[in-house]
């Protein structure tokens, strides 16, 4: 697939660009008109077709397309490519990049909404607040999370965003407006509102809870890029630090499940939204702690889901324990009921991996009948076989001396057949699917690479980085360098764990083998001079290319030709001087 700067390329004709500034007129093989970067009366810029790039003989600006739209709209390489993207129809989505800018203005639309569902929570009575505070919230609870209340009506929220000046189109495209038959209405009507914030702060999205016992108990914003229930832990913004500092997190089913554990004093806490878990949970969990509890519903589905979670959790290479309530539906009713204590004696007995399984295999098979015990043990034999060397060695001599079988009899059962997905997770390194991307696009993404690896190592160096922003062409690149960017020049410091939780997995996982690299740990300043080198040196480069190209357009014995010829001398020593000391220009 070609990059989007070449699709660009192909795609927008510069003369068709550059006349809606300039008014070019044919010229030989190419076009002249007045240049439009400095002021003259007879024409000297001049734009090729053929070769799709301009030059002034006048000021000598020169360059492709992008480099016009930059110059002439004075914006980043980035916006210029995006620009002309719009304008000639290309879908930047389809070459790996993503509508950051959209997605700012979808984080504002929701920061808007949720104050607006928040006061209409807290302002004067209504139906969702008896409702939640009905349930046991307390008002500390209810204002921590941000929970707020959706009203009855039709066009609550519309009204309210649209007099701040949004199109409902947008507020559509944002998840908060339905649309049907040229109509616009609210989504959430008569909801108590949990808005669900990342760990930088920015409302993704909400979940709705109804009031009654309608369908559906919970409606969630739509899945988008800015809101992915499979990339997000609710409550995570609120309790990583409690999860860092406990060294666990305890992973809940439900919204209320997070909300009440964390009212009672249990801090380390987050929700999956309403989806399995998944391994990119499990990563950015793993970035506080390397230890998991399971805290499903009591009932069957929880514990099937526990058992599917127990395994995305091991082979995310993390520690995973199970509990499950005795008494009650979940953890909400639980605590609710007994207490912060007796839930964390609850957490204490939480099941390990393998005591957990082998529990839920036993309980499969009627073990009263000597049938049902050979298939429990044949079934035991299949779960030890997947555990480590060791861990195997001490849950079989377990499971023969509790069942009273020779351990010899047990242990040829379990080298019947040989594990093919045996799990080296536990004790050894950590199997992290995400983690072991390689670096991708080595040709060409050098420079993008070693400039983040240094910028990680002496965040200092941004504001002087961002001057070549328009080198991260590589949309990985591009998205991670935008990421740091912004959190240097809004915070004054970078925090790695709060970039990585930003970006998507396969973003992070590149970002964290950057920062993880030993190559930049020495003298940064001087390798950022040399990379930045190596830029300017291709950009002369670029520029040496472009007046070869003039001169082989220029008409022979043209008084232009020895200009163009001095320049090229420059342009050979500064990169002569850039070859022998990188600073130098
Ligand atoms: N969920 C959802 N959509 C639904 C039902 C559930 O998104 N229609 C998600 C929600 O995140 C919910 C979680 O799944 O919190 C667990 O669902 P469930 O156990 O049914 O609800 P509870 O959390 O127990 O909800 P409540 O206590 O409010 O009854
Ligand atoms: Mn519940």
């Amino acid at each position: 697939m070609s990059s989007i700067v070449d699709e660009i390329k192909n795609r927008c004709n510069i003369v068709d660009v550059i006349g809606r500034y300039v008014s070019l007129k044919r010229s030989g093989s190419g076009y002249m008109g007045l240049c439009p970067f400095h002021g003259e009366k007879t024409p000297s810029f001049s734009v090729s077709e053929q070769k799709q790039f301009y030059y002034c003989f006048g000021c000598g600006q020169s360059g492709d397309v992008i480099r016009f739209v930059e110059k002439i709209e004075n914006v980043d390489f980035m916006t210029a490519v995006r620009r002309l993207s719009e304008q000639y129809g290309i879908n930047m989505d389809d070459y790996g990049f993503r509508h950051e800018g959209r997605n700012s203005a979808i984080y504002e639309m929701n920061r808007i909404a949720a104050l607006f569902y928040l006061h209409q929570l807290a302002d004067r009575p209504n139906p969702g607040r008896d409702y939640i505070m009905g349930r046991g919230l307390d008002l500390k609870t209810i204002t921590r999370f941000g929970i707020g209340y959706a009203p009855d009506g039709w066009h609550s929220l519309l009204e309210h965003m649209t007099a701040k000046g949004y199109e409902p189109a947008q507020l559509v495209r944002a998840g908060l407006i339905s649309s049907s038959g040229g109509r616009y209405y609210d989504k959430f009507r008569d909801r108590v509102m949990f808005p669900i914030i990342n760990t930088r702060g920015k409302v993704i999205g909400f979940g709705g809870r109804i009031l009654s016992d309608g369908q559906p108990k919970y409606l969630n914003t739509p899945e988008s890029p800015v809101f992915s229930k499979r990339n997000h832990l609710f409550g995570l913004n609120l309790t990583r630090k409690h999860i860092a500092e406990q060294d666990a997190a305890i992973i809940v089913e439900g919204y209320m499940d997070m909300v009440s554990l964390y009212q009672h004093g249990i801090t380390n806490v987050v929700a999956t939204l309403g989806t399995a878990l998944t391994t990119n949970q499990c990563n950015i969990l793993s970035r506080y702690t390397r230890n998991v509890i399971l805290s499903y519903d009591a009932d069957q589905a929880g514990r099937n889901a526990a058992l599917r979670g127990l395994e995305v959790i091991r082979t995310a290479g993390l520690n995973a324990r199970v509990l499950h309530v005795t008494d009650g539906k979940d953890p909400d009713e639980y605590v609710r009921k007994y207490g912060r204590d007796a839930f964390l004696e609850l957490t204490r007995q939480a099941l390990p991996y393998a005591d957990y399984r082998l529990a839920h295999v036993r309980a499969l098979y009627d073990l009263s009948t000597q049938q049902g015990r050979i298939e429990y043990i044949k079934a035991a034999a299949a779960v030890i076989r997947d555990l480590d060397p060791l861990e195997a060695e001490f849950y079989l001599k377990q499971v023969a001396e509790k069942e009273g079988i020779p351990e010899g009899a047990l242990r040829r059962e379990i080298a019947v057949r040989p594990s093919e997905n045996r799990r080296r997770t536990t004790t050894g390194e950590p199997l992290n699917p995400d983690r072991s991307v390689p670096v991708q696009g080595t040709a060409g993404t050098g420079v993008q690479k070693t400039l983040i690896g240094l910028i990680l190592k002496n965040p200092d160096l941004i504001p002087s980085t961002m001057k070549y922003a328009y080198v991260f062409t590589d949309p990985a690149y591009y998205r991670i360098a935008g990421v740091l960017f912004q959190m240097y020049t809004e915070e004054g410091r970078l925090d790695l764990i709060q970039a990585a939780d930003t970006l998507s997995a396969e973003d992070a996982a590149l970002l964290m083998s950057l920062s993880d690299s030993e190559v930049y740990q020495h003298d940064t300043e001087k390798l950022w001079k040399e990379c930045t080198g190596r830029i300017k040196i291709s950009e002369l480069k670029r520029k040496h290319r472009d007046l070869e190209n003039i001169l082989e357009l220029l008409p022979e014995n043209d008084d232009r030709t020895v200009e163009i010829m001095n320049q090229l001398r420059e342009i050979d020593a500064s990169v002569l001087r850039l070859k022998n000391d990188p600073g130098s220009e």
